[in-house]
């Protein structure tokens, strides 16, 4: 993304603090995995959002204060021995001629937080995932507050930054729009991929290896999240990583899978045959997923909200499952009840964005969020009936979520994710050309 798009959400970040106060967003962390070997870096998001910076070890410093620098970055020095090793370093004066911002190095963290701190009214910083940050902001505070004598004197408050900063990340501008529709694009492709390579006999791991390496091909190099691709009762538990299993025919797989690109999350869910033909169960079952997904889909627009689309996917779900015999009873009392939760076992969705469960609120002011123009969320429906369920055996161990990705635009939502088939013959006879 051009630096200008984050020289602008730094000045929108800035714009929102109270009156003398200073902002800190932190990079990411290095993870150790064992030994000498590390984890990939990921940066941190909000950090990233407002930075476009992709280094650990650095700093943030935002400020609206009067006499001092709008922003400043603490960054890694240039060190030709380190970098020989681990990697290039931009350094504080190359990040200052194309960052648009100051910068110094982080051997001037604690003089320049100082600075930062002493004066201001209030600071906004993470109050969960930075804990080395929140101690050196305490402690500067105990020693700006011991030289009051001196005309020093230390912030009132601490501030949660992460109400600011989702508030703002919940609206995609037109460049994450533009990132965030080819994310879609590319991990659509990467499911008809798996789709097509799916056969009898092959692992759950190898539908994984498609998938990603789909994903690097087309400049994605890591995918959003572990992928999820569950086979047969597999496709119960909800966060199963394993992939470990081989894949039978007659058992449907589900693969939950989206890439990361420029930071942004695709989230992609969808269920297949192993081989490739609907047995009459799944194709009944998976047909009631789909209209209510179709029916929560549909109910995507502006002022409406995820209780609303909850509501939609609920209706067909309850009515469905009663027409199969899966719930009895009563509709009202089985909508009252909510009975079809017992096999809808997750929420309907949830906000996208540079995290695949994004910041924002889903409550304001203990109302439901409404949807506006600009907001990107999944639609999500799912069934999942494992075996020894109170339900005929022909049921058990049937698993089936479709997952999209909507843009809510003025006029109702754009499918960023609609490249993948999910109706039920499209799926077959895509997968009737195997890869
Ligand atoms: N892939 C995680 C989710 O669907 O929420
Ligand atoms: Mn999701
Ligand atoms: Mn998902």
């Amino acid at each position: 993304m051009d630096n200008r798009v984050f020289v602008q959400r730094r000045q929108q970040l800035i714009a929102a603090l109270q009156p003398n106060s200073v902002a800190l967003i932190s990079a990411g962390f290095e993870q150790s995995r064992s030994r000498d070997t590390g984890y990939p870096f990921r940066q941190h998001s909000d950090f990233w959002y407002y930075s476009g910076f992709n280094e650990a070890d650095a700093l943030l410093i935002l400020t609206n204060r009067p006499n001092m620098p709008p922003v400043q970055l603490l960054c890694r020095e240039k060190d030709p021995a380190q970098e020989v090793w681990h990697g290039r370093r931009l350094g504080p004066e190359a990040a200052a001629a194309t960052m648009g911002l100051q910068a110094a190095p982080l051997s001037e963290q604690r003089v320049l937080l100082q600075q930062a701190l002493n004066g201001s009214a209030l600071v906004y910083l993470h109050l969960t995932e930075n804990n080395t940050l929140l101690q050196q902001v305490t402690e500067q505070m105990q020693v700006l507050q011991q030289r009051e004598k001196r005309g020093d004197s230390a912030p009132q408050a601490l501030f949660n930054v992460a109400v600011i900063t989702a508030e703002q990340r919940l609206i995609k501008d037109h460049d994450e729009i533009a990132v965030m529709r080819q994310a879609g694009q590319i991990s659509a492709e990467a499911h008809i991929r798996a789709m097509q390579f799916c056969q009898p006999g092959r692992f759950e791991y190898q539908l994984e290896a498609e998938i990603l390496h789909h994903f690097s091909l087309n400049g994605a190099r890591y995918p959003a999240y572990n992928s999820i691709v569950g086979g047969g009762s597999n496709g119960c538990i909800l966060h199963y990583t394993e992939n470990s299993s081989v894949l039978c025919a007659g058992e449907l797989v589900l693969i939950d899978a989206g890439c990361e690109l420029q930071g942004y999350a695709a989230d992609i869910s969808r269920t297949f045959p192993v081989n490739g033909v609907f047995s009459a169960e799944q194709a009944a079952l998976y047909q009631l997923v789909l209209d209510a997904q179709y029916a929560a889909c549909n109910a995507v627009a502006p002022g409406s909200n995820f209780a609303l689309v909850t509501a939609a996917a609920e209706q067909v779900l309850t009515e469905g499952l009663l027409g199969l015999g899966i719930l009895q009873g009563k509709l009202s009392d089985l909508m009252a009840s909510k009975a079809c939760k017992q096999y809808f076992i997750h929420g309907i969705g949830h906000w996208l964005g540079l995290d695949v469960h994004d910041v924002g609120a889903y409550k304001c002011n203990g109302a439901e969020q409404p949807f506006q123009p600009g907001m990107v969320l999944t639609i999500e429906p799912g069934l999942y009936i494992p075996s020894g369920s109170p339900v005929e055996s022909r049921w058990w161990d049937l698993a089936i979520r479709i997952e999209d990705n909507l843009l809510v635009t003025a006029d109702g939502h754009e499918n960023l994710t609609i490249a993948v088939p999910k109706e039920l013959d499209a799926i077959e006879q895509l997968m009737a050309t195997t890869l």
